[in-house]
């Protein structure tokens, strides 16, 4: 038995014929680069997430990288970002001369802890970043409104969670910038690489543009540093294919994810971790013995708000998450881990001494299992 943490064979299967004429229509046009399929690419998602702007760039990283600089975020400035987060939210920050403020992780949904974001808004601080990981939105309100309070913008790092909602508001169109990534993992993945940022505000969405080529509006007359952050006319034309196929997409996901929900609740005897969402830090969490599966928790109640990017369990008990995912793997289920280090414990960013103590015990308890797992017979632990 062989369960890969995801398919993409498989996946591109139904619409193969699709791919492959918008395939063609690339190559007979001759353009490759920023061209008629990215327009249109970035029209039709503007419109399916609801922002008047909507910037194709070249992968995720660089999206964080050019909402920061956007913003003006420069060296010495502070932004404030989750510790437990993939690398390339702080990575950004630091690409740009500025510090990132971690702030510790919520035990509900992982995301970040908005009572923190609050407290640690100072005078340096220049942007906030929230993540919303796993495909599920970080708590929006309260940072918003202690952004709006300090006039600090806010990116929300959406990588993971294109489609995710807030209280029926979508992810990438809540803050000041939202930035995304089309890596083939996603949900919205392209056959290579990819990413997007969308904004409410015509000035920052016209200076990303420039970002974009280097600076320049009229080609070789530079007002700005920008950099090459191009999106490809391919994986535009690809985007645009499985763009179409999205909404059922996300909807035989959910159901994946419910599915899987109660087959591990009844054959792996995992339990719910909470009663309530710790996201504004009120509540307390319960003494769990060691060994015990914890399903993913949903800290927003409305309808399809969780796009289940990854479906994150925790294992609860010193080394018990990887023994769990070395019987996993003997049995031929893949699965992974999202992310064994968070960032205030990295080589990189030593320098920031403190200790975040949820994130840190999320990096030793979470394991990702693929979301098809639920259409098995049962693995039995
Ligand atoms: C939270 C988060 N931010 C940023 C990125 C970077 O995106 P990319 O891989 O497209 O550069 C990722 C990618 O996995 C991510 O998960």
């Amino acid at each position: 038995m062989k369960v890969p943490m995801l398919d993409l064979v498989a996946e591109h299967a139904p619409y193969r014929a699709e791919l492959q004429s918008a395939f063609d229509r690339v190559l007979n046009s001759g353009r490759f680069v920023l061209g008629p399929e990215v327009e249109a690419f970035e029209r039709e998602i503007g419109a399916w997430i609801g922002t008047p702007h909507a910037i194709g760039v070249s992968n995720g990283s660089d999206a964080l990288l050019l909402a920061l600089q956007a913003v003006g975020v420069g060296p010495g400035d502070e932004v404030i970002c989750p510790t437990y987060t993939f690398f390339a939210t702080a990575g950004a920050v630091a690409r740009l001369g500025g510090v990132p403020v971690f702030v510790d992780s919520a035990e509900c949904c992982y995301n970040l802890r908005a009572d923190q974001v609050a407290a640690k808004i100072g005078s340096k601080t220049k942007a906030i970043i929230a993540v919303h990981l796993f495909g599920q939105c970080a708590d929006m309100d309260p940072i918003l409104t202690a952004a709006k309070k300090h006039g600090i913008p806010v990116i929300e790092d959406a990588a993971q969670a294109l489609g995710a909602k807030d209280k029926g508001r979508q992810a990438g169109s809540m803050g000041t910038l939202g930035t995304f990534s089309f890596f083939p993992t996603k949900n919205l993945g392209a056959l290579g690489e990819g990413g997007l940022i969308t904004t409410w505000d015509a000035s920052l969405a016209e200076k990303i543009k420039k970002l974009r080529v280097h600076g320049a509006k009229q080609k070789y007359f530079h007002e700005l540093i920008g950099g090459n952050f191009r999106l490809h006319e391919l994986q535009a034309a690809f985007l645009r294919v499985k763009l179409k196929h999205l909404d059922s997409a996300l909807k035989k996901r959910r159901k994946s994810a419910q599915k899987l929900m109660i087959s591990i609740q009844e054959k792996w005897n995992a339990t719910m971790p909470l009663d309530s969402c710790l996201c504004q830090g009120q509540g307390s969490s319960v003494e769990q013995k060691p060994g015990t599966i914890l399903l993913p928790f949903s800290c927003h109640s409305g309808e399809g708000e969780h796009t289940w990017n990854q479906f994150v369990i925790r294992v609860t008990g010193m080394g018990k998450r990887d023994a769990l995912k070395e019987i996993l793997g003997a049995k031929g289920v893949q699965t992974e881990i999202y992310y064994p280090r968070a960032m205030h414990e990295q080589e990189c960013f030593l320098t920031s001494r403190r200790s975040f103590p949820v994130a840190s015990m999320l990096s030793k308890q979470t394991l990702a299992l693929p979301i098809s797992l639920y259409s098995l017979e049962g693995v039995s632990l």
